[in-house]
This record gives C-alpha cells, structure tokens and sequence, in this order.
C-alpha cells in the first residue's frame, strides 16, 4: 500500500441519537491500530453530538457540502459550517448521490474544489455500475470521474479515492481483492499519466463496497489498496474495529 492505512465509516442516512450514542461508546472502547486514519461519516444532525462524545483519535466527516458558500440555499450545509463543528472531512461524489440525486461529474468536482480550498479533506468516490462493468466500460467510467476530480481540484494534497464498485455498495457482493487491485492500480497508472508520479504514488486509494470484518483482511493484503470506505459493517464498533485492524 501508499501511505497511512485509511479507514472511513459512512454511516449514511442511518442512526437515531440513542444508537449512536451506543456506536460512539462501542468506538471509543475498541481497540485500533495506531498506524491507521480512521474517520467516521454520521448524518449531519448528528455530527456535533459525535463531536462531542467521540475519542479524538477518530476524525469526523461529513457525507456532502454545498458546491459554494453558504447563504440562500435551502437544505444545503456548507463547508464553512462543516469546519465550524469539527468536521474535518467530506465525502464527494458517493454513488448513492451521483446515481440517486443526480449529482453529475462537473457538480462533484466543483464541490471538491470548494471544500479542498476551504481547508477540508476530501473523499472521492468513484466507480461503475453493473451494466457499465459489463459493457467493459469498468476502466473509462472510472477515468471520466477522476478526470472531473483532477480537472476541478487544486490540488491533490488532502485527497483519497474510493473506489466503490456500485454493484457491490451495500449487496453483500464484495469485489473479489483480484478486481478491486486491478482498478485500484489502473487509478494509479491514470494518476501518474495524467497528474503526476508523486500524486500516484502518494494518494491514497481505498476500497468500498460489502466490506466487512471477514473479508477486509484478503482485501488488504492487495498492494494498491490503502484502505476502506465502509457502510453497513461501520454502524457496528466492534466490526468496524476489526475492518480498521486489518491493516497489513
Ligand atoms: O460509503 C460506503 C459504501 O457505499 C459501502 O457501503 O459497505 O454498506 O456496501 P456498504
């Protein structure tokens, strides 16, 4: 792998603040390796309830941004808010918001650049659907979401990539570790043709996707993959202790 281990826990439009009152007590318990990033996503109204129970050592994202600053637009939350709580990451182009909303390529890369340049750490998501992996279109889908990414970006400093298959988010159809590395090293190789070698070599790239505490240790014994973009397994804290210990 590049880098520090990278684990991220999106805990999506999931919790009430009784069960994360539970989760945080679970993850403040657990045991985790030192030599790993670990982040957890919770829902916006309850990002400052974790804020202020969860141990330091588990750094807080957010699971969207507004494209700019904030001001007239409802229902939107800004990167300047963000910061403001202790929020130090933001999850960008996830599949459940490109294919659900409807959040376009051009739209995740201006979010990006936005949140990049206002001091936030960014998680791009990237990947295709089943019926794009079985058109073969696997490795130009992929490519045209990062190229929106590096496009847009000023810089690639506070960047991780996730790749999350669409077919394996939260289907319990994991990739196998063989068809994760090959898109995690074809995510290099596009790097350092279309970036730089020292952005290849140095971002990190992580995998989503079914991930889970029984077959996170295969998945990171691949070279290229640097760590997990987790759902369903990171609203349990033991499993995702485990998913977090699986560095190798
Ligand atoms: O952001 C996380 C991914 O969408 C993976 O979700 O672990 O529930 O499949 P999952």
């Amino acid at each position: 792998g590049t880098g520090k281990f990278f684990v991220g826990g999106n805990w999506k439009c999931n919790g009430t603040k009784e069960s994360i009152t539970k989760l945080v007590s679970d993850l403040n318990s657990a045991t985790l390796e030192p030599d790993v990033d670990v982040v957890v996503a919770p829902p916006f109204v309850y990002i400052d309830q974790v804020k202020n129970s969860l141990t330091e050592r588990i750094d807080i994202s957010a699971q969207n941004s507004w494209v700019q600053k904030g001001g007239a637009f409802t229902g939107e939350i800004s990167v300047e808010q963000l910061k403001d709580i202790g929020c130090n990451w933001v999850v960008l182009g996830h599949s459940e918001r490109r294919h659900i909303i409807g959040e376009d390529n051009q739209f995740i890369g201006k979010k990006a650049a936005y949140a990049l340049i206002e001091g936030l750490g960014v998680i791009a998501c990237i990947g295709e659907l089943l019926q794009e992996r079985e058109a073969g279109k696997t490795f130009e889908v992929c490519y045209q979401q990062l190229k929106a990414f590096a496009d847009a970006v000023p810089s690639w400093d506070n960047i991780v990539i996730a790749y999350e298959p669409v077919w394996a988010i939260g289907t319990g159809k994991v990739a196998t570790p063989q068809q994760a590395q090959e898109v995690h090293i074809a995510v290099r190789d596009w790097l350092k043709k279309n970036v730089s070698d020292e952005v290849a070599s140095k971002t990190r790239i992580i995998y989503g996707g079914s991930v889970n505490g029984s077959n996170c240790a295969e998945l990171a014994k691949q070279e290229d993959i640097d760590g997990f973009l987790v759902g369903g397994a990171s609203l349990k804290g033991p499993e995702f202790a485990t998913i977090v210990n699986s560095v190798t």
